[in-house]
């Protein structure tokens, strides 16, 4: 799915979210644990501040487990809890009851001093296009879920997600805009296909990760692809498509064609598990 935005469209989002966000305890927010930062719209620590907050590091199927954890140790120390989870595949989700329990600890605390027992936590999940948050909020609700007051004839208005009895999910995750004006935040949001391809041609695209690719993942593109590699990306993608057999009318090499390969390998994981941008680049 691929999403443009508008002046518009972010306006919309963005009231949405002020008013949904009143409504809420806890801000669940999804990044790509390939691009942990370039993921998130920092305008969410303005729009869920007093609320509790937590990150989790989705698709960390798709990014390497050292970088997970060095993300995790990073947002632990600005204070956000945090876990990295598949919402594909179910990985982490288990742990995440334990991990709101104790994000809200605070908010608990008050509502007991104050007399009030047992009132569920109220959240909502948020993040960018694509990022994961329909698959994960059915793998959170899973079958058992149950949907208050959505019954036929009822007027529809916001729908919770009784997860259990101390928590509850807003049906509707919150929408946030990617920083795409920032050249490289949209290569990197390209790269991993969450916007359109048109912030480069798809051989610029695939030239340059083959040459990030190249210099922090060595030898991934020589075994995958048995070619040799080079710091000159377009070179790289000529091999791929000779490898590859990509050709054109005329015994050309077709590297539109490797290129289209080259990124559908990596978005899906065949190329391994691969992070794009690591903590210590943040505080620098
Ligand atoms: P959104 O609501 O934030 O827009 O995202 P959505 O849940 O639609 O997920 C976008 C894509 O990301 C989906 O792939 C989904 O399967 C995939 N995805 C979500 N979480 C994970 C994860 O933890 N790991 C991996 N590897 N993928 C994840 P799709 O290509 O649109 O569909 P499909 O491949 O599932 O058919």
């Amino acid at each position: 799915m691929h999403f443009q935005w508008y002046p518009g469209h972010m306006t919309k989002a963005r009231r949405m979210m002020q008013e949904n966000i009143k409504l809420i305890d806890l801000v669940i927010e999804l990044v790509d644990a390939r691009i942990p930062v370039s993921s998130r719209n920092p305008d969410i620590d303005e729009l869920g501040k007093n609320k509790a907050r937590l990150i989790l590091l989705n698709k960390s199927d798709l990014a390497e487990e050292r970088c997970n954890d060095a993300w995790m140790e990073y947002f632990k120390k600005k204070g956000y809890s945090v876990v990295k989870v598949n919402s594909k595949k179910g990985g982490g989700i288990k742990s995440i009851h334990g991990v709101i329990q104790e994000a809200c600890k605070e908010k608990i605390e008050r509502d007991r001093k104050r007399g009030i027992l047992n009132r569920p936590v109220r959240a909502m999940v948020v993040g960018i296009p694509n990022v994961g948050k329909s698959t994960f909020i059915n793998a959170l609700a899973g079958k058992a879920c149950a949907k208050t007051g959505n019954k036929p004839g009822v007027t529809k208005g916001k729908q919770w997600i009784r997860l259990n009895k101390n928590v509850e999910l807003l049906d509707t995750p919150g929408i946030l805009w990617p920083k795409f004006e920032d050249q490289s935040v949209g290569l990197k949001l390209a790269y991993i296909g969450s916007i359109k391809d048109e912030i480069l041609n798809t051989e610029e695209l695939a030239a340059k990760l083959c040459e990030f690719l190249n210099d922090k993942y060595s030898g991934i593109l020589a075994e995958k692809y048995d070619i040799e590699e080079s710091d000159d990306g377009f070179a790289m993608l000529q091999e791929i498509a000779k490898s590859r057999h990509c050709l054109v009318k005329g015994n050309e090499y077709d590297t539109e064609k490797a290129a289209k390969l080259m990124l559908d390998d990596f978005r899906n994981g065949r190329l391994g598990r691969i992070t794009l941008e690591f903590p210590d680049e943040m505080d620098a």
